[in-house]
């Protein structure tokens, strides 16, 4: 009976210690001081939603801040917002990551050549309009899934790596490189299926790339929201499980060079456990229940419309 007692002790301390862990993690532990890996923070996506709360964010802590998206007139609103609330220094560039090809790469190898960045937060994302069957989608936002999600993290990031000789984090030693993934990586998404692939993709490419790097002085970090009150999410309200994106991001930028992957948010990451605990059967007919129930709302909104815009002509 002893060494059961015992052992039972053994996992009640080490559960508790687990806990207290977590606490720890989520709630006291402090900030990396983010200045220490460069003069410049690159934020994508950062005119709406939690890219626009990290360029606050950001710049909030004294960092300069290179905004980058497609729409120039929300890119100028945002710099300007931004410079009058922090006084630091703001640039902006225009780019459409759904076609991130090789003039638009070099657009930003060119803005970014002089500059000391010490972090890119690779934000920019894009998912369906609503949940739907892969076949459903249409061949131009198959495309752009891809690259909103994955060419143009992958090509960012290597831009502002550089070479090891050249202009870059590789040749300074230091910088800290932010993916954005999803909680639909982490478990199998039916209705979903592309874009959960896009972000599985954003998660192993950041940790095996986050694995190469330690040596040279770079950290990689995936960070891993569920819902946010986002135009992605079409949620406006917030709530415990559902962050506004200053309070996501709040959090999301304490959590910058410690582990390789986190989803910031303490109820997300309680909300992701407790689905991986799920058996993978029970998981899936959950996840498929909820989407295919937004599938319908979206497909009925979208019947809706398409009177509407008849009657209108
Ligand atoms: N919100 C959530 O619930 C949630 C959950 C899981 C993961 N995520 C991930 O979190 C990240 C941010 O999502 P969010 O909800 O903040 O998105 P969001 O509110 O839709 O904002 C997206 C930002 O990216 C810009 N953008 C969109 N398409 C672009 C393109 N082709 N080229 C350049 N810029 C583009 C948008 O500019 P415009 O204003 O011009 O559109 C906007 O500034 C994404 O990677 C997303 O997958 C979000």
């Amino acid at each position: 009976m002893e060494p059961l007692l015992s052992l039972l002790c053994l996992a009640v301390a080490a559960k508790g210690s687990h806990c207290l862990w977590l606490a720890y993690k989520f709630f006291f532990r402090p900030g990396k001081d983010l200045r220490q890996y460069g003069e410049w923070a690159i934020v994508t996506g950062a005119t709406d939603g939690i890219g626009k709360a990290y360029a606050f964010e950001l710049a909030q802590q004294k960092l300069k801040v290179l905004l980058i998206a497609r729409n120039e007139e929300k890119l100028s609103e945002t710099a300007k917002e931004l410079t009058a609330a922090h006084g630091v220094e703001v640039d902006q560039l225009k780019v459409d990551f759904s076609n991130f090809d090789q003039a638009a790469r070099d657009a930003v190898k060119a803005k970014i050549k002089d500059l000391d960045v010490g972090l890119l937060i690779n934000n920019v994302g894009l998912s369906y309009t609503f949940t739907k069957y892969f076949h459903e989608l249409k061949d131009s936002e198959v495309a752009d899934i891809m690259e909103v999600n994955m060419t143009s993290m992958t090509w960012m990031t290597r831009l502002v790596l550089g070479e090891e000789g050249g202009p870059g984090m590789l040749a300074r030693k230091r910088g800290a490189i932010v993916n954005t993934s999803s909680g639909a990586a982490r478990t199998t998404s039916p209705l979903l299926a592309e874009y959960s692939g896009a972000k599985a993709y954003v998660e192993m490419f950041s940790m095996g790339l986050g694995a190469e790097l330690a040596s040279k002085g770079i950290h990689v970090q995936v960070q891993t929201p569920l819902y946010v009150t986002t135009k992605m999410a079409k949620i406006r309200t917030a709530s415990v499980t559902v962050p506004s994106p200053k309070d996501y991001v709040s959090c999301a930028a304490r959590q910058i060079g410690y582990e390789a992957l986190i989803s910031p948010w303490w109820a997300h990451s309680l909300q992701l456990w407790a689905l991986n605990s799920l058996p993978e059967v029970v998981a899936v007919k959950l996840l498929n229940m909820q989407h295919q129930g937004i599938r319908k709302r979206g497909l009925k909104k979208e019947k809706e419309k398409a009177e509407e815009n008849k009657k209108g002509q």
